[in-house]
């Protein structure tokens, strides 16, 4: 089945390919889907509202299936970051809330909230590494705070946050839980309708194997009740036809309230066939592959007395080390050999998928 796979994937014959973290790979059958809607943009110049509504519909389905979560509970948006974005904007914050954000996340999520955070709110950094970090957010919520954010699997570190503790922490305390997901799911599959996630935010372009400019945000549907009506636009709502806009629709109950306008229909279309493979896969083989090769990973760098900066457990599909002598020597050394790696602050970011080989794997090792 992995050699069937494989085949999908041009660029694994050509490199050593070791990077979802930073971008998946792309498969024939996500760039001939995409072929297929330019062609009707190409020869009839539009697509009618059914197939439009068709593409979406269908691609939604499959990521519904992929989390454990409904339709109504998911928007495609432009970005990771838009999602999160939506989420700040979207809580309903009142005079003296505060937020508790972790101090080590990715920028998507930190950006923001260090140069645009919504007026009025208090942040509370929470510094910890992630094995402190549930702990440490603890100590920092109270009464007046309204939401959390963090990152599940750190990005250079590939380190994990326990998401059904922090999940139990805002059912007993009553907060939004905000969760940039990007690093963690693709290698690791959580079960949405088990978890008290509030809003997630994820990219379609790593782990999930899809294409740059495409990710989705989950709103739970026992959160919407409580938020904010917007941020919106004039696709918040459903139209029958595109010929007659007025009266304009209600905006969606759920989550696709937030797709606030145009959208990328191509990269959609595209990712359904992505997701398909996956899910063809099957969510536990693509887990259990990752933790196989990044288990033998770290036993192999353990072996030779390198410095490791991911912990055994819990992980996700990130293994970082770092190499002896230059970094950016020891990457380009790699680069030349064809292994495609990527350098993150010092170290030697691994990130291999279901697709890689145990040999493969080795290869990181000069
Ligand atoms: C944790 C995390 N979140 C988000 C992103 C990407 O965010 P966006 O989809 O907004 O470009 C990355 C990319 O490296 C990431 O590592």
């Amino acid at each position: 089945l992995i050699t069937e796979v494989r085949s999908l994937f041009p660029a694994l014959n050509r490199f050593i390919y070791l990077n979802c973290a930073g971008q998946g790979p792309l498969n024939t059958r996500a760039a001939a889907r995409v072929a297929s809607v330019l062609k009707i943009y190409i020869t009839r110049g539009f697509l009618d509202i059914s197939e439009w509504k068709a593409i979406q519909s269908e691609t939604r389905s499959l990521l519904a299936q992929l989390l454990g979560a409904s339709h109504q509970e998911l928007a495609f948006t432009q970005s990771t970051t838009r999602g999160l974005r939506i989420a700040m904007d979207a809580i309903p914050w009142r005079d003296g809330d505060n937020a508790v954000v972790q101090e080590r996340s990715f920028p998507a999520l930190l950006y923001p909230w260090v140069h645009a955070p919504p007026a009025g709110v208090e942040i509370r950094w929470a510094k910890a590494p992630h094995a402190g970090l549930v702990d440490e957010i603890r100590s920092l919520v109270d009464s007046k705070t309204r939401a959390v954010f963090v990152d599940w699997v750190h990005f250079v570190t590939g380190e994990m946050v326990d998401l059904a503790a922090l999940s139990q922490m805002a059912e007993e305390k009553g907060f939004y839980l905000v969760v940039d997901t990007t690093q963690g799911l693709g290698p690791v599959f959580p079960e949405l309708s088990s978890l008290r996630i509030d809003f997630l935010a994820n990219t379609a372009a790593k782990w999930l194997l899809g294409i740059e400019g495409l990710a989705f945000l989950y709103v739970r549907e026992g959160a919407m009740d409580g938020l904010r009506p917007g941020p919106l636009g004039w696709l918040s709502g459903e139209y029958e036809t595109f010929s007659r806009l007025f009266p304009m629709p209600d905006p969606d109950p759920g989550a696709p309230r937030f797709e606030e306008g145009s959208r990328p229909v191509i990269l959609i279309a595209g990712f359904s066939e992505s997701l398909k493979i996956i899910l063809s896969v099957g969510k536990e083989k693509v887990a259990g592959r990752v933790r196989e090769l990044t288990g033998q990973l770290l036993e192999a760098l353990e072996a030779r007395g390198l410095s490791i900066a991911t912990p055994r457990q819990p992980r996700a599909g990130i293994v970082s080390f770092r190499p002896p002598g230059d970094p950016e020597a020891y990457y380009q050394r790699l680069r030349n050999d064809g292994v495609i790696v990527s350098l993150r602050e010092g170290l030697i970011r691994v990130s291999p998928h279901f697709f890689n080989t145990p040999e493969e794997v080795e290869r990181v090792l000069l």
